[in-house]
C-alpha cells in the first residue's frame, strides 16, 4: 500500500474546521485524524461526539478518530454513531484490551490501539491479530506542535517485523512531530499511515504542504509483500 497521510485537525482552525477540512480533501488527503482528549488520560480537552458528527456531514475520507480518554468502551458505540471510520484507544486506558478490540470491530469498523512513546510493544503484542491499526505515539500525546522522539523509530522497526513475521493485516499508524525532515526514516521503519497536524495546519498554505508530503510519501512507500 501507499503510505497515507492523515492530518490532524488538532491544529487546524476550529472557528473555520469546514474550510480547513475541505482544504486538505482537496489536496489530497487520505483520512482525516481526529483527536479526542479528556482532560484525564491526557492533559487536555478537544472535541467529542457532536463535533465529529458535524465534521461527518461535510468530509469525505474517512475520520481516523484518536481516543485519548480514560475508560474508552464507555464511549466507542457513540463515536461510531457519530461517524468514525477507524475508532483507536490507548492500550494504556484499556483494563481488557482484547475485549475492547472485539467491541470495536463488532460496530463493523475498524480497530485500532496505541501506545505511548514509553509503552514497550509486549503491551499489545499479543492482541496484534485483533487490530487494524497500531497506532504507535511518536510524541507524549496531549498536545499538538511536539518534537518527534527519536527512540520511537526503533520501535516501528521492531513492530514493522512482528507484523510482517506473524502476516497480520494491521496497518502502523504513526502520531506526533512528524514533518517532512523525518518523514524518509520514518517510513523506511515501517510506516504505513503519518498523522500531521502542526506540519500542515500550521503552514501558511496548508494544500501546499500536504501535497509536498504526499509526493515524499507516494516516492517512500513502504512495500510489503503482506499489506
Ligand atoms: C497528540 C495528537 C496528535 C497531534 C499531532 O496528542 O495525538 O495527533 O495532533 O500533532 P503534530 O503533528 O503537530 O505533532
Ligand atoms: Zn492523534
Amino acid at each position: 500500500m501507499n503510505t497515507l497521510i492523515a492530518p490532524s485537525i488538532l491544529s487546524a482552525n476550529f472557528a473555520a474546521l469546514g474550510d480547513d477540512i475541505r482544504k486538505v480533501e482537496e489536496a489530497g488527503a487520505d483520512w482525516l485524524h481526529v483527536d479526542v482528549m479528556d482532560g484525564h488520560f491526557v492533559p487536555n480537552i478537544t472535541i467529542g461526539p457532536p463535533v465529529v458528527r458535524s465534521i461527518r456531514k461535510i468530509a469525505t475520507k474517512p475520520l481516523d478518530v484518536h481516543l485519548m480518554i480514560s475508560d474508552p468502551d464507555k464511549y466507542i458505540t457513540d463515536f461510531v454513531d457519530a461517524g468514525a471510520a477507524v475508532v483507536t484507544v490507548h492500550a494504556e486506558a484499556s483494563t481488557h484490551l482484547d475485549r475492547t478490540l472485539n467491541f470495536i470491530r463488532s460496530h463493523n469498523v475498524r480497530a485500532g490501539v496505541s501506545i505511548n512513546p514509553a509503552t514497550p510493544l509486549s503491551a499489545v503484542e499479543h492482541a496484534l491479530d485483533l487490530a487494524d491499526v497500531l497506532l504507535i505515539m511518536s510524541v507524549n500525546p496531549g498536545f499538538g506542535g511536539q518534537k518527534y522522539i527519536p527512540y520511537v523509530t526503533e520501535k516501528i522497526r521492531h513492530a514493522r517485523e512482528i507484523i510482517d513475521r506473524r502476516q497480520l493485516r494491521c496497518v502502523i499508524e504513526v502520531d506526533g512531530g512528524i514533518d517532512v525532515p523525518n518523514m524518509p526514516e520514518i517510513i523506511a521503519a515501517g510506516a504505513q499511515v503519518l498523522v500531521a497536524g502542526s506540519a500542515i495546519f500550521g503552514d501558511p498554505d496548508p494544500a501546499r504542504k500536504l501535497k509536498e508530503m504526499l509526493a515524499i510519501a507516494a516516492r517512500l512507500s513502504y512495500h510489503s509483500n503482506v499489506v
